[in-house]
């Protein structure tokens, strides 16, 4: 028995460095748990680490939908264990591995540019964000977010147009979970509106504030997730044998561990052993703390369920300014609505989706004050999921760009800024020529 469990862990170790993992006939199903017992096995199957079950979407309570994939010999089991509550079940995906071979653009003529219509690899990411402090030095600088537990460089650019902006400080990070990869295409299509864009919009918010854009928070989940194990969420550090990894967004000093985490390091929900206990999170805290209460809008950018959450996921109470994020959140997905009509829903984390603590989001919130923070689900509500058609990445990437102008106008409506926009457009008057050659083409 012994010798079987070491063959079986030495083949799960070389299956994940050595080879791209694949879910052929997994099958996603989204159901509705009805009673405290389902809750409780679905909860202990969670934390088991059981590869057969890949729990897409928390368990979060009677009554809530899960989404959950289910290996083609599990499915018997799976079907058993819901006509015991008498629960039905939808099927979402048939073949996840299809989504898989059918999500990015494999195309010759496409490799080695960076466009938007195709998903980017870490490498890729990278490259393009040295690059671009190459070709506007004046307005972007590289950023350094520290290392991660691999040795990974956490990059971000700095985007600012005036040394008179550090006090409008924009924050926006993606891919804390590695699988959302539609989040860091998002990011980066964002700073490309920065600097590239001149609909007098996108220059206002671009040379208003200064930005700080992380795409890829979780440079090891990510890179796991190209290489490995497109399902990947979690960042690489070992916690056992068989289970690697804590959830980042869980890892946050405020409110950690109280509640919608695990401390089981088997869970894709892993709050780890202590608060920024991985060294991403860690460094990226100290990054954020040297900007600090410079910080006036904090995005983090997530996928899937089209949803746009306001603090706090500890609590339903409406802490803080919850009225009015509401009231501009509210704006802002009428706004995003228009181009395509996405529809999104807005609400504090706890009560549209789920309890969750140790969130990044929180703890700048809190730590902070910071005045606008969202965390963005972007598409979809489950038809593609985290596997999002690489067609989609543009069309989500302009609505959510609608949307943030939406926030920071009304923002702006409710908190005027004063004397020194009217300065500020002078000198963006003068800088226009330098700053869109060589990019753009994209709306
Ligand atoms: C997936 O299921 C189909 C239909 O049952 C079967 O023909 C196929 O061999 C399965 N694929 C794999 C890789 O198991
Ligand atoms: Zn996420």
């Amino acid at each position: 028995m012994k010798l079987l469990v070491a063959v079986f862990i030495a083949v799960a170790l070389e299956g994940s460095i050595a080879e791209k993992m694949r879910f052929d006939n997994h099958t996603l199903y989204r159901f509705t748990p009805n009673n405290k017992d389902l809750i409780d096995t679905l909860s202990n199957l969670e934390a088991s680490g059981d590869p057969g079950y890949n729990f897409f979407s928390p368990i979060r309570g009677q009554n809530v939908p899960v989404d959950l994939l289910v290996a083609p010999d599990r499915v018997q089991e799976f079907k058993t264990l819901l006509e015991q509550s008498n629960v039905q079940s939808e099927l979402l995906v048939p073949d996840i591995q299809k989504l898989i071979d059918n999500e990015n653009v494999k195309s010759d003529r496409l490799s080695g540019s960076f466009d938007w219509r195709q998903y980017h690899t870490l490498d890729e990411i990278n490259d393009w964000l040295r690059g671009l402090s190459d070709t506007y030095p004046e307005h972007v600088t590289i950023v350094d977010g520290g290392v991660s537990y691999e040795g990974r460089d956490i990059i971000g650019v700095k985007i600012s147009y005036s040394p008179n902006n550090h006090r409008h400080t924009v924050f926006i990070e993606a891919n804390i979970h590695a699988r959302e990869w539609i989040t860091s295409a998002v990011a980066t299509f964002v700073i490309n509106q920065l600097l590239g864009n001149d609909d007098p919009e996108i220059r206002h918010l671009a040379e208003s504030y200064d930005w700080y854009i992380f795409p890829v928070f979780n440079p090891d989940g990510f890179a796991y997730s190209h290489t490995t194990n497109r399902l990947w969420r979690k960042t690489r550090q070992p916690y056992s044998v068989l289970c690697v990894g804590a959830d980042p967004n869980r890892n946050w000093p405020y409110q950690w561990m109280q509640g919608g985490a695990s401390n089981n390091p088997c869970s894709e929900t892993y709050a780890g052993p202590s608060p920024l206990s991985e060294p991403s999170t860690l460094s990226l805290s100290s990054f954020i703390n040297s900007l600090g209460f410079q910080i006036e809008a904090y995005i983090s950018f997530h996928s899937y369920s089209q949803m746009l959450l306001l603090p706090y996921g500890h609590t339903t109470d409406h802490l803080d300014n919850y009225e009015e994020l509401m009231i501009i959140g509210e704006q802002a997905i009428v706004d995003l609505e228009k181009r395509y009509g996405t529809q999104y829903v807005v609400g504090n984390i706890a009560e549209t989706i789920y309890v969750a603590t140790g969130g990044s989001m929180d703890w700048v919130k809190h730590e902070y004050e910071v005045p606008l923070t969202y965390t963005y689900e972007l598409r979809d509500t489950g038809e593609y999921g985290f596997l999002l058609p690489a067609e989609q990445i543009l069309p989500t990437a302009l609505e959510t760009m609608d949307s943030l102008v939406s926030i920071f106008k009304s923002y702006e409506i409710l908190h005027p800024r004063g004397q020194n926009l009217v300065l500020e457009s002078k000198e963006q008057v003068q800088k226009d020529d330098e700053c869109c050659v060589g990019i753009g083409g994209l709306e």
